[in-house]
């Protein structure tokens, strides 16, 4: 058993790796832990991404690093001394590395002679010229005049852009929008124009985030529509910042949000998407794939290849549970009814013997009124919503589980709730790893 897990985890490091992107699932760090890293942003320096957020527990930035936006290794804390530290976000406007970030309503700025570790406060500031306080900390960097931009959503319902000096010391407005009570915001600049991205005010609840275009970053900032279907509510996600992929055959444009439980708590989950971004019709939308990833180096956008489909109604059937027709399930049927005592059991599912990606397919009518979970080869309930934020919204629910290798694994699928509850199962999916 020891020889054979050692086997895989030497020849075939991508099961050991998380091969995909699946918004709302847990995403996991290489070590295995659940990545913490909330309200963050991404820069790239050489071939590697780096990714800053701040740790749930105490809000202190911490670092993270990956060639290819899905496998993390976790750097570590960055500032031993800072706590309370919301939204940090990387900057870098001289020889020093900086990090921004909102602390007791203030700009914090932290510094280091090294761009990983040993940050300590430089200033703690409220926003010029008005002496605002200052809320939600973004970051966009313009490429073109190499100038970085804090941006910010103040508590007079303003987003704000001020440039950030040379020296680091935070500089003055460039623009701001007015437009009603917007936070988290984030930047894309695309042929010149740039884009906007900002979240209503909702506290950790989801709502529909909305773009905002100008033809300079001195505004004026025009537009206010929808990023993603109105009733998706961003696929339940708040925006924290906007990544650029610069490949040899396709820029891609990433929108990264953070998928919040009831409390900005441990629960919390990521939401990254491709954007479809027509410049001409400023038009800005998420492109929704419940697993993707982007090839750095060519920018291309894939996704993974089913290898397997266990159908719910070939599955062993127990209690008040009935098959009907599904005009959107792959084999046109689906079984109903699923609850305590009412469960759907697939057997003989394939497992890696590693972490692998498996997708749920079911629905439930109304996430408030129960709970889905699994038990798999009968350990305890897994409450599947906790796993993603996504799961029964959307057709199709990712989630990292580990199996035992070969076509052993008995997952049984059952709900509770109150009586109008209804889980309606599809089936599962497997997938290439790589
Ligand atoms: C907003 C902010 C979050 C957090 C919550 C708290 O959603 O964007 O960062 O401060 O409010 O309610």
């Amino acid at each position: 058993m020891l020889v054979s897990s050692l086997f895989w985890a030497c020849v075939i490091p991508g099961v050991l790796g998380a091969s995909w992107i699946a918004p709302g699932a847990v995403w996991y760090d290489t070590d295995g832990n659940k990545i913490d890293a909330h309200g963050g942003g991404v820069v790239k320096r050489g071939d590697t991404f780096y990714w800053v957020g701040h740790a749930v527990a105490n809000q202190t930035p911490i670092l993270y690093s990956s060639a290819d936006l899905v496998n993390w290794k976790n750097l570590g804390q960055q500032a031993s001394s800072v706590s309370g530290m919301w939204r940090p976000k990387i900057a870098k406007p001289n020889g020093s590395f900086w990090l921004f970030g909102q602390q007791d309503r203030y700009v914090l700025s932290l510094k280091s002679s090294a761009f990983i570790g040993g940050y300590g406060q430089s200033a703690k500031v409220h926003i010029p010229p008005d002496d605002y306080s200052y809320s939600d900390t973004g970051m966009f960097h313009d490429e073109a005049t190499d100038t970085w931009f804090l941006l910010t959503s103040a508590d007079h319902n303003i987003v704000q852009v001020n440039r950030i000096n040379k020296d680091g010391a935070l500089g003055d407005k460039v623009s701001d929008l007015r437009a009603g009570a917007y936070e988290a915001p984030g930047i894309v600049k695309v042929d010149g124009v740039y884009f906007l991205i900002v979240s209503g005010k909702t506290g950790w609840r989801a709502n529909p985030n909305k773009v905002f275009w100008a033809t300079s970053i001195n505004g004026p900032w025009t537009g206010g529509s929808d990023i993603a279907p109105e009733d998706q509510k961003t696929y339940g996600s708040q925006n924290t910042f906007e990544l650029t992929v610069k490949g040899s055959q396709k820029t891609t444009y990433i929108y990264m949000g953070d998928a919040w439980d009831s409390k900005g708590g441990d629960g919390s989950n990521y939401v990254w998407l491709p954007m479809n971004i027509d410049v001409g019709s400023r038009s800005v939308t998420l492109d929704y794939h419940s697993m993707w990833k982007v090839d750095p180096n060519t920018g291309v956008v894939s996704y993974p290849t089913t290898q397997k489909r266990y159908e719910a109604e070939h599955a062993v059937l127990s209690g008040r549970t009935v098959v009907r027709d599904c005009n959107t399930c792959a084999s046109k049927r689906s079984v109903h009814g699923v609850g305590d005592a009412s469960e759907v059991t697939f057997r003989n599912v394939t497992g890696t013997g590693s972490r692998q990606w498996l997708s749920f397919h079911y629905r439930v009518n109304n996430p408030e009124a129960g709970e889905a979970h699994i038990f798999v080869n009968d350990g305890p309930a897994i409450n599947i919503s906790s796993l993603n934020s996504r799961a029964g919204y959307h057709a199709s629910t990712p989630l990292q589980l580990t199996l035992k290798a070969g076509d052993v694994n008995t997952i049984t699928f059952g709900a509770t709730g109150s009586e109008d509850f209804d889980v309606s199962v599809d089936g599962i999916e497997l997938f290439d790893e790589e």
